[in-house]
């Protein structure tokens, strides 16, 4: 069996707590014979500012490329509002994202169907959704230049940020979700307004010869960002991946998170390019969710949406998609148990605690396995 190098960056908050979890599971599965993970651990965030003066260290940086993957958690809190600007927490996880080159960010979007009330829309809208959003990440208008605001003397002041995509960018994107729809549903759904953005009109036109050289057997729909953040909300079940800038990429992956209930349920992956002479990427996976300081420390928090981030690693950067497969099922059994931590939890359920939690799911792991 191969051995996967792991870099575990707990970070702050509830990070480390939910982390605590992963740890056990991959212990267990090390254990256990279901996998081989080295691991080592590493300070991100503040928990990385108090120790080592900045959000994330060259050295640590240094051990994030040389892993086979970066198991995150998540970082900030109110202890380091007044750090200065470079230094703050989230910088941490913004060059990690930025050395490692993760352009692809993937946020599925599953409801289970112990949780299917839980949800603001009704429960045949969501009940069994299975969708994925597949957004660009270290491009678009969030980093184009000019990005400024310009006082223009007479009282009044312009901001600028612009939208730039180029082709190769558009290109690797639209790759990871053909590639992602074919292990799938088969259905890529690309979302950007081609009637009003110049960014819109080249993407429209690199997805469609894309598709037509590389993936002419996945089904390709091209939907106005508009529009699909219409249908997101009134029938999310048509979509299977959906792909689409780093702007409209942001509000669609909130908004497909709260079709289906908690930030405590929602894990994420981010990828960068495939290496073609190991056939790896380097990736990181994290929840969707942040540090939590209004729990953090109650040994409270739900360790699910890091469960599963770790499981889309196992999927994603390993190609175990058995064991993947095992701990999803294993997390949707113990919902179906009644099991719930405090942020999910409804009448006739039992709540637990991280670790109770983190165990439940093992122990389900182990059942199944
Ligand atoms: P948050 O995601 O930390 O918390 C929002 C709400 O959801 C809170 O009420 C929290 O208790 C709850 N929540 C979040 N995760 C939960 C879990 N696993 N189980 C149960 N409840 C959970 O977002 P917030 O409060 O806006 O930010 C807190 C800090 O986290 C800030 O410093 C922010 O910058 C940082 N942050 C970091 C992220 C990251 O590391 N990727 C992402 C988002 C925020
Ligand atoms: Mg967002």
């Amino acid at each position: 069996m191969a051995t996967h190098k792991l870099l575990l960056l707990p970070g702050d908050g509830i990070g480390p707590e939910v982390m605590a979890e992963v740890k056990r599971l991959i212990a267990w599965m090390n254990q256990n014979g279901l996998g081989s993970f080295e691991t080592e651990e590493g300070l991100v965030g503040g928990a990385a500012y108090d120790a080592e003066g900045v959000a994330v260290s060259d050295a640590t940086m240094a051990r994030a490329l040389a892993a086979d993957a970066v198991i995150f958690g998540a970082v900030g809190g109110p202890k380091w509002a007044n750090v200065p600007y470079e230094a703050r927490p989230e910088a941490g996880l913004l060059r990690l994202r930025k050395d490692l080159g993760l352009y692809a960010n993937l946020r599925p979007a599953i409801c289970y169907p112990a949780l299917a009330d839980a949800s603001s829309l009704k429960r045949e809208v969501v009940d069994g959704l299975d969708i994925v959003i597949v957004r660009e990440l270290t491009g678009g208008v969030y980093f184009g230049e000019p990005k400024t605001i310009v006082d223009l003397g007479n009282g009044q002041k312009r901001a600028i940020d612009t939208q730039v995509y180029d082709t190769y960018e558009i290109e690797r994107i639209g790759r990871v979700a053909f590639e992602l729809a074919r292990k799938r549903r088969n259905k890529v759904a690309s979302f950007e307004k081609r009637n009003v953005m110049k960014s819109g009109v080249l993407w429209n036109e690199v997805i469609t010869a894309l598709h037509a050289r590389e993936f002419p057997d996945v089904v390709l729909e091209h939907v106005l960002a508009d529009a699909g953040g219409m249908q997101l909300v009134r029938w999310p079940k048509q979509f299977d991946v959906i792909v689409t800038d780093n702007l409209f990429g942001d509000v669609m992956s909130d908004i497909a998170a709260m079709l289906t209930g908690s930030l405590g349920m929602l894990p994420s992956a981010s990828l960068g390019d495939l290496d073609a002479t190991t056939g790896t990427r380097k990736a990181l996976y994290e929840p969707v969710h942040g540090s939590a300081p209004d729990i953090a420390g109650q040994g409270v928090a739900n360790p699910i949406a890091m469960l599963g981030s770790f499981a889309m690693a196992l999927r994603y950067s390993f190609g175990r998609l058995k064991e993947a497969e095992l701990i999803e099922t294993a997390i949707a059994n113990t919902l179906d148990k009644g099991l719930r931590t405090a942020d999910i939890k409804s009448e006739g359920t039992t709540v637990v605690g991280t670790r109770q939690m983190g165990e439940a799911v093992i122990a389900e792991v182990a059942r199944l396995a």
